[in-house]
This record gives structure tokens, C-alpha cells and sequence, in this order.
């Protein structure tokens, strides 16, 4: 993995150990990495901005207020620059500030603001990082997928020995290389099938029933997913819009194909069940088209329930995905009849969105949807369906890491 080209925001905390940091950023930028640091307060008392700023080549940022200027980067934008944050050295404070969400200052705000997978370096010592507030600190970081390097065992600055000292800048750099070779991709090596679109039930060889599902978040779910490095494999039924890049397409018609085409696609590791497959079909579809006849009657059309693909692969069974995601479409009591759905289909996410007359969303190309998992339920603001699939991809991505 070479580093050229990739950008990492440095956050430097107070501590004795921050007298490695213009050894890490020299070995960053010989492998031409861009770095921004940002020092706290006490980072400054310890390596001193001007050093940093001539390693860097860089502006580097002290406080919140001087970020405040028009003409300077706002802090988000700052977070999301860079392609991965680094805390090095990560003191006891700031790791609980991490762990508590505080932003009271430039590197905390940062800390909180960013969309970035974040590495830290802790260096303390060895009761402080022992401690179970630390411990404790810790466990809540790594559970949000918060990466750690060292601390190495060693004599520390305050003679003590054990856990604590600040891994060497080598391996931090080894580090961050392993990391920015997932962060991009952290669905590669995953499969995951996706089902998108409507289903058309034929009564004759030329008429059938069919619904307004346009397939767009489905397919923009699938191409989120295959963006995050994912092997995907789409089912959809007809749609109007083109196959999305990177994506393996299984074209069906009816709902019992799209069964058909799910089951041939498993073992996967998560399933997106987005299609508004068609609850019923004609079962009496003719093979020839349906002829008027001056003064008969219309045929009858004798509706028989189609096989719901969604309940079907989420059943407990070897080859149900670890992951298995429905949608739920509601035009009044969205979450109470979401959840049931959720426990009567046996799925482990319910994306649910109000389709409600006036919210335009069916066919539209914005979504406003409520994750429901066993934890609860959060609610999405308002966005594009290509965001909405980005959003989710993502935690997808998380939840199978
Ligand atoms: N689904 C499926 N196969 C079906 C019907 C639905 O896989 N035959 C999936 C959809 O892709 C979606 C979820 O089930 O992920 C919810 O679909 P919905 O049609 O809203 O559920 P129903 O059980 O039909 O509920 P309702 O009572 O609202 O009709």
C-alpha cells in the first residue's frame, strides 16, 4: 500500500510522547502523504506549531476561533479532507473526551464532526491506562471502530515500567498503510444481494399487474455497496433505469423468478430486500392474450399469493445472510406497523419510509426513511436515494466489519 497521495488529518494531544510526532510526519511525507495537524492546547506546550507546520509543509491549526475566518477551512470540511484522523499521541484526556462526544475544542470537535475511520496512538502512563476509566474509554472507542496502535511496554518518562509508551513512529505508519487499504473498500471480500424494482404478474402474454416502484433506491443501493468494495448481486425486476456499475444484474419478471434468482445468488453475506415484489399473482394467467367479446363479461381474475422472498431467505438456516435488511412502505402508523414487519419477516433491519399521499416518494428520487433495528429506530433526515444508499451502505459496512 503505498501512502502517495492519501491525506491524514494529525491530531497531537499533550504528553512527553508528542516529542515523536515530527518523526512520524517525516516518514509520512517521504512517502509523500499529505498530512494536516491540528496540536491541542497541550499538544503545543510539547512540539511546537512552527516545527510542525515546516515538517508538514502545512498550515497547522491550534483552536477552534482561528478556524472561524471566511477565508479559513471550517472544521468539518477540515474532518473531511482528510482520509483518515490520527491521534498520536492520544492522552487519557483526550481518549475520554472521545468517549464521552465532547467538542470543546479544535481537535475534539474535529474528532466528532468527522465521517473519517479514526487511529489512535495512546500514550500515558501505565495506571492511567490501566485504569478502568481508560479500560472502559477504550472499549467504547473500539466498539464505534475506532482503530489502536500500541501503546508499546517500556520504561516510561516517569521511570515507571509497563504499558504506555508511545508505539514507534514506524509502526504507526504501518498502521495508518493498513488502514487507508481498507477504509475505502470495507466491504471487500463481502457478497451481498440486493433485490430492486417492482414485479410485473402476467394475466395474459401481454397484460399484468405491476406497481409504481421505480427501483432507484434499490439500485442505489446496490452501486453504494459495490462502491464500499462489495461483490453485489442484483435482482431486479423491469425498470426503467440503467444497470448500476460494478454490480452483477440478474434481470426477472415475476416474483417466484426473483425467488428463484435470490436462492441461485446465496450464500451472501447480507441480503437488501428493496423490490416491491408483487403480494399476489393471477392465477389463472392465460397463455394466450385475453379477447373482448361484444357483451361478455370481464374474466375474472383469480388472485393466489406469491412466495415472499424477503421471509423466505431471512429463515433460519445455513444459508441465511448474517445480514438480512427488508423495506417497509406505509401510508399511516410507519413504525408501529414497520417493527411488526421487521419480527414477522425475520429480518434484522427494517428500512421504513412513509409513502403517504403528498410525500412524493414512490418513483421520486428523494427518501425520507427510518432505520429500525433490535436496538430501536433512527430517523433519516430527508435526502437524495443515492445518499439514503450511501447512509446505509455504510452501516452496513459497520455491521458486518
Ligand atoms: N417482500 C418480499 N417478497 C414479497 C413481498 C415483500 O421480499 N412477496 C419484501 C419487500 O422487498 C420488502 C418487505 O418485504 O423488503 C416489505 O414489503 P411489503 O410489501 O411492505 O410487506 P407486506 O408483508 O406485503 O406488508 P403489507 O401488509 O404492508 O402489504
Amino acid at each position: 500500500m503505498t501512502l502517495a497521495g492519501k491525506r491524514v488529518l494529525l491530531i497531537v494531544a499533550g504528553g512527553i510522547a508528542a516529542f515523536k510526532v515530527p518523526e512520524l510526519v517525516r516518514l509520512l511525507r517521504k512517502q509523500d502523504c499529505g498530512v494536516t495537524a491540528v496540536l491541542t492546547k497541550a499538544g503545543a506546550q510539547f512540539v511546537t506549531p512552527l516545527s510542525l507546520q515546516v515538517l508538514t509543509e502545512n498550515k497547522v491549526y491550534t483552536n477552534l476561533f482561528s478556524l472561524t475566518d471566511e477565508n479559513e477551512m471550517g472544521h468539518i470540511e477540515l474532518s473531511r479532507a482528510a482520509d483518515l484522523v490520527v491521534v498520536a499521541p492520544a492522552t487519557a484526556n483526550i481518549l475520554a473526551r472521545m468517549a464521552a462526544g465532547i467538542a470543546e475544542d479544535l481537535a475534539t470537535t474535529l474528532l466528532l464532526a468527522t465521517d473519517k475511520r479514526v487511529l489512535v496512538a495512546p500514550a500515558m502512563n501505565v495506571r492511567m491506562w490501566l485504569h478502568p476509566a481508560t479500560v472502559a474509554n477504550m472499549a467504547t472507542l473500539a466498539a464505534r471502530g475506532v482503530a489502536v496502535v500500541g501503546p508499546d511496554e517500556g520504561v516510561m518518562a516517569c521511570n515507571e515500567y509497563g504499558f504506555g509508551r508511545l508505539a514507534e513512529p514506524p509502526a504507526i505508519v504501518a498502521a495508518i498503510a493498513a488502514l487507508l487499504a481498507t477504509a475505502d473498500k470495507p466491504l471487500a471480500g463481502k457478497h451481498i444481494l440486493v433485490t430492486s424494482g417492482p414485479t410485473h404478474e402476467p394475466i395474459d402474454p401481454v397484460r399484468y399487474i405491476a406497481n409504481r416502484s421505480s427501483g432507484r433506491q434499490g439500485h442505489a443501493i446496490a452501486a453504494a455497496l459495490a462502491e464500499l468494495g462489495a461483490r453485489v448481486s442484483l435482482v431486479s425486476g423491469p425498470v426503467g433505469i440503467a444497470d448500476p456499475p460494478g454490480v452483477e444484474v440478474r434481470h426477472v419478471e415475476t416474483a417466484e423468478q426473483m425467488l428463484a434468482a435470490c436462492r441461485a445468488a446465496l450464500p451472501a453475506d447480507a441480503g437488501v430486500f428493496a423490490a416491491a415484489v408483487a403480494d399476489w399473482r393471477v392465477a389463472n394467467a392465460a397463455d394466450l392474450k385475453l379477447k373482448k367479446a361484444p357483451g361478455a363479461p370481464p374474466p375474472d381474475l383469480a388472485l393466489t399469493p406469491n412466495p415472499d422472498i424477503l421471509t423466505t431467505i431471512a429463515a433460519p438456516g445455513p444459508l441465511r445472510p448474517r445480514l438480512v435488511v427488508g423495506f417497509a412502505a406505509e401510508t399511516h402508523d410507519l413504525l408501529r406497523y414497520a417493527e411488526d414487519k421487521r419480527r414477522r419477516k425475520g429480518c434484522d433491519w427494517i428500512v421504513a419510509n412513509d409513502v403517504g399521499a403528498g410525500t412524493a416518494i414512490m418513483g421520486g428520487t428523494e427518501n425520507e426513511v427510518h432505520l429500525l433495528t433490535e436496538a430501536g429506530f433512527e430517523d433519516w433526515p430527508r435526502a437524495g436515494k443515492d445518499e439514503v444508499a450511501r447512509r446505509l451502505a455504510r452501516r452496513i459496512a459497520e455491521a458486518l466489519a
